[in-house]
């Protein structure tokens, strides 16, 4: 005889109208975390009449994002983007998904993430040159322009010209912040004759403008200019087997810039506040620096000989991993575990709960590239269960950009620490804060000079 499960508690301080939106609105972090103490399945209510079971537990995790994943749909937050931004490989779910899944995936081969690291490289020396020693600058804000600057510099390096460029960046910026606040707030705010709602628009017709016309003249010279929209150029339907169209291209260039901007930039943030925090770290960091690259600037191939970078950045990923939830909906009941789950809920999991879990890793909130050795004293984390570390997802919508992501960080940070030494300009801690990622509150940081021979190549 199979005993029923018990029932899946639904959390405590939901109000009728409001669902959970006080605790949320309150500290949306700390209520999520807290959440684990309620057992693998907790349920909330995030609009009213919508039922969200939070998942916790991380076998449960991997059945949702793996073995359920071609059943289910994504969810309201990917709805609202696709609404947003057109139709891409980020908000498609099922047949749909896989088609362009398939047509995106050449532009993040290893082939050709070994071109982009010279330019991902060139666009941050660029970006610290115009930096002065004893500036205060806000970091966040520098490490969403640079991310945005590499990711636009890799799809769009030969097909526009400097001021398009310059253009284009700034209207993806627009649309960016905008898609973060928008995917939070209900369809009619987005309809109100608001500046913001405005300039929204036409930043996003401006980039659907500026792409199609870069896709016009392209196929017209019927020129392969290397970058990531040539790729795309030759990627075909393959249900139609023609090629995509401008539109299609735009959708997914525009939801690129939102999944691959704001994660790197949070992630870029955090590495250079703990290394602010620990000079042992830092020193360690700069040592390995020297000793690989010696005086010349970082390539593709320096990046597999970077361990300790390589686990200051993964540590990074654990403590400040930018992953607020992420939701799937289901579409038929579905058996979740012991659990079955009504369709039309939302099955979600938060990272960044998760990775700060203490029944995973010990000592959660300790900053340590080190757990991440094999040789531990203590239970390697290397030995974990592999879905209590989830930095990229996992299942069939696990990140597509991963090696990109990877790539860009560590050619980043291995290029303007080398010049650069950020400074915390205060000791209060940085606190994390949910947005459409979870990034830091404020960190602004004071610039000195590190190493003049560096600093020279610029
Ligand atoms: C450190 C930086 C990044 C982190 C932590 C990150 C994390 C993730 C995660 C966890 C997912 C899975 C979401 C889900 O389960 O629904 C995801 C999906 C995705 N990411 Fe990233 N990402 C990063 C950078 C990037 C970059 C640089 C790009 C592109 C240039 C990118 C493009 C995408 C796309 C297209 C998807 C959707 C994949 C699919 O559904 O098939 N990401 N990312």
């Amino acid at each position: 005889m199979t005993v029923a499960p018990p029932p899946i508690p639904r959390a405590p301080g939901s109000l009728p109208l409001l669902g959970h939106a006080i605790p949320l609105l309150r500290d949306n972090l700390g209520f999520v975390a807290a959440l684990r103490g309620y057992g693998p399945l907790v349920e909330i209510r995030l609009q009213p009449g919508q039922s969200t079971v939070v998942v916790n537990d991380p076998p449960l995790i991997r059945a949702m994002l793996v073995d359920l994943a071609p059943t289910l749909d994504k969810g309201r937050f990917f709805e609202k983007m696709g609404q947003l931004l057109g139709d891409s490989v980020v908000t498609a779910a099922g047949s749909e998904h896989v088609r362009k899944r398939r047509q995106l995936q050449p532009a993040f081969r290893h082939a050709e993430i070994t071109r982009y690291v010279d330019i991902m490289r060139d666009r941050v020396t660029a970006a610290v040159s115009g930096w002065r020693p004893g500036e205060v600058i806000d970091v966040r804000e520098a490490m969403v322009r640079l991310s945005l600057d590499m990711l636009a510099a890799t799809v769009f390096s030969g097909s526009i010209d400097d001021e398009a460029f310059r253009r284009l960046r700034e209207d993806l910026s627009v649309v960016m912040n905008g898609v973060g606040a928008r995917i939070m707030l209900p369809d009619w705010v987005e309809r109100l004759p608001l500046p913001a709602n405005r300039r929204f628009t036409a930043a996003r017709d401006a980039v659907r403008a500026t792409i199609d016309t870069a896709v016009a003249e392209l196929r017209a010279a019927d020129r392969d200019t290397g970058d990531m929209l040539s790729l795309l150029l030759r990627a075909t339907d393959e249900e139609t087997g023609r090629p995509l169209t401008a539109h299609q291209i735009c959708s997914e260039i525009l939801t690129l810039a939102v999944a691959g901007t704001e994660t790197t930039a949070s992630v870029l943030s955090w590495v250079l506040y703990e290394l602010a925090r620990d000079p042992a770290v830092d020193a360690r960091v700069q040592e390995e620096l020297d000793t690989v690259l010696g005086d010349r600037p970082v390539t593709f191939d320096d990046l597999s000989q970077l361990p300790y970078l390589a686990r200051v950045i993964r540590e990074t990923l654990r403590l400040h991993h930018t992953g607020w939830l992420v939701t799937r909906r289901t579409l038929t009941a579905t058996r979740l575990g012991a659990w079955e789950i009504p369709a039309g809920t939302e099955p979600a999991y938060c990272r960044h709960s998760l990775h700060r879990d203490p029944a995973h890793f010990p000592d959660p909130l300790v900053f340590d590239p080190d757990r991440w050795l094999e040789d531990s004293h203590r239970r390697a984390a290397s030995q974990l269960p592999e879905e209590t570390f989830l930095p990229f997802g996992a299942g069939k919508h696990k990140c597509i950009g991963d090696r990109f992501a990877s790539a860009e960080i560590t050619t980043a940070i291995a290029t303007l620490t080398r010049a650069w030494h950020l400074g915390l300009t205060t000791d209060r801690p940085v606190r994390p804060v949910a947005r459409a990622t979870v990034r830091p509150s404020t960190l602004r940081m004071t610039l000195r000079r590190r190493n003049p021979a560096v600093s020279a190549l610029e």
